[in-house]
């Protein structure tokens, strides 16, 4: 993952990479501004993790990775943080389950703030007094670590918003109401003929390691949406009996809808048609994503809509040549907005696709713990691309791989349609 530099960096490289750190930091602890202490040890289910988990687990991150290793005479903030904060990396040591990460009252909120507070402080010492072949060490891993963290960003509204959606009193992250903004776009199909198509990373940019290496595929002829389904085109699917109607389910989908008592997207409350959101309940706009489906309610909709999903190598090819512009964290909505023609490529949700998590032809993961990072996890998982209204800015690109397993619905995550070649 990352790269390593062709030539030393400057002392101006060094400083803007210490600034990117500092940034992404600040950027985490902004983002649990609107918490109450309260509100950092909620923990909904097993998949979710409390705020003030993702905290320190970003900070054991840098700690693990970077001050452990290249630090001189490098000790452990505490000694037991990296059992409490260690995710799931076999080869750092034994962790403290997942499930029960909402049941750690100590360290404090106020403990974990410093813990942040003194790794961030230890890795500028570090930047300043390390040599060129420790900076070179140092980089890709570093690279990583900014990444993680704004993985973690996003992981922790999603999380937060599955808590808040939970609770009766249906609480807002962020106070007002959600403005509509976009036009009502008509869809068209772009089309595509059958040819060798080159999907992966290329060039010198951070990438991680699965979207490694790049390779060719060869793709028949294909059709693929100018624009995300909305949520007006989901209610007709829903009020057309959608999901009662077995003809449009995988068997694995049928049986999870059915069990879990699925008949809408998560957060929708059909009765008086609103919404969750992270500023609590909103009209539901027709002309919005759809947004907090599962893949299996993807794929039903898709064949109900006469259509499929787009494999990976669909997707990346229609986006490859776009500008990676559209509604994320940044804009501050945290909300998928209604497409203003853009085709939301990039932004607002992450779009299931039909490709199975699998490695590139060639993947290697890197050596060592951070090998565990991607790798491990390349089954029984779909991919999604594109980012969401809760990914930051310049963490995506064309290339860039999410993957969940095919029942999760609390990501932002929705769909585009493709259909094959004319
Ligand atoms: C790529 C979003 C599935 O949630 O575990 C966080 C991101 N990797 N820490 C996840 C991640 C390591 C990952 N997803
Ligand atoms: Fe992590």
């Amino acid at each position: 993952m990352g790269v390593m530099p062709a030539r030393s960096l400057t002392s101006a490289d060094r400083e803007a990479l210490a600034a990117r750190l500092l940034e992404v930091r600040r950027s985490t602890e902004q983002l649990c501004e609107p918490l109450v202490t309260d509100d950092y040890l909620l923990q909904s289910m097993p998949d979710c993790s409390p705020p003030k988990w993702h905290l320190a687990h970003t900070t054991w991150f840098f700690e693990t990775f970077i001050l452990a290793p290249f630090e001189p005479n490098y000790r452990p903030h505490h000694s037991l943080f990296s059992f409490l904060f260690n995710s799931y990396y076999e080869a750092v040591g034994e962790r403290w389950p997942r499930p029960a990460r909402g049941l750690l009252s100590r360290p404090t909120v106020e403990e974990v703030f410093c813990y942040r507070k003194r790794v961030t402080e230890r890795m500028t010492t570090l930047f300043q007094e390390a040599n060129v072949a420790t900076w070179e060490a140092i980089l890709p891993v570093l690279d990583l670590g900014i990444n993680h963290e704004q993985q973690h960003q996003e992981l922790l509204l999603t999380d937060l918003k599955h808590a808040f959606g939970l609770n009766p009193l249906l609480p807002a992250y962020q106070s007002g109401t959600i403005s509509g903004g976009g036009v009502d776009t008509s869809l068209r199909w772009e089309e595509y003929p059958a040819e060798i198509r080159w999907i992966g990373h290329m060039g010198s940019e951070f990438a991680f390691d699965n979207e490694s290496p790049r390779n060719r595929v060869f793709v028949e002829s294909f059709r693929i949406a100018s624009r995300l389904v909305t949520a007006g085109e989901y209610l007709a699917f829903v009020d057309d009996g959608g999901y009662d109607r077995p003809e449009f389910w995988l068997s694995d989908g049928w049986a999870a809808q059915k069990q879990k008592g699925w008949a809408a997207p998560l957060y929708w409350n059909l009765a008086d048609q609103t919404l969750f959101t992270l500023r609590g309940p909103q009209p539901l706009d027709p002309r919005e994503p759809v947004c907090h489906i599962s893949y299996y309610e993807a794929d039903a909709f898709a064949r109900w809509a006469g259509a499929r999903l787009p494999t990976e190598v669909e997707w990346e090819t229609a986006a490859s040549g776009r500008e990676v512009a559209g509604n994320f964290l940044d804009s501050g909505r945290l909300h998928p907005a209604p497409d203003a023609g853009g085709g939301q490529f990039f932004g607002d949700v992450w779009e299931w696709t039909a490709s199975p998590y699998t490695p590139y032809p060639g993947y290697r993961p890197v050596a060592g713990a951070l090998g565990e990072y991607n790798g491990k996890f390349m089954c029984n998982q779909m991919v999604l691309r594109g980012g969401s209204c809760v990914t930051p800015r310049g963490h995506v690109r064309p290339t860039y791989r999410n993957f969940f397993p095919p029942d999760a619905r609390w990501q932002f995550s929705g769909l585009r349609l493709a259909k094959d070649g004319p």
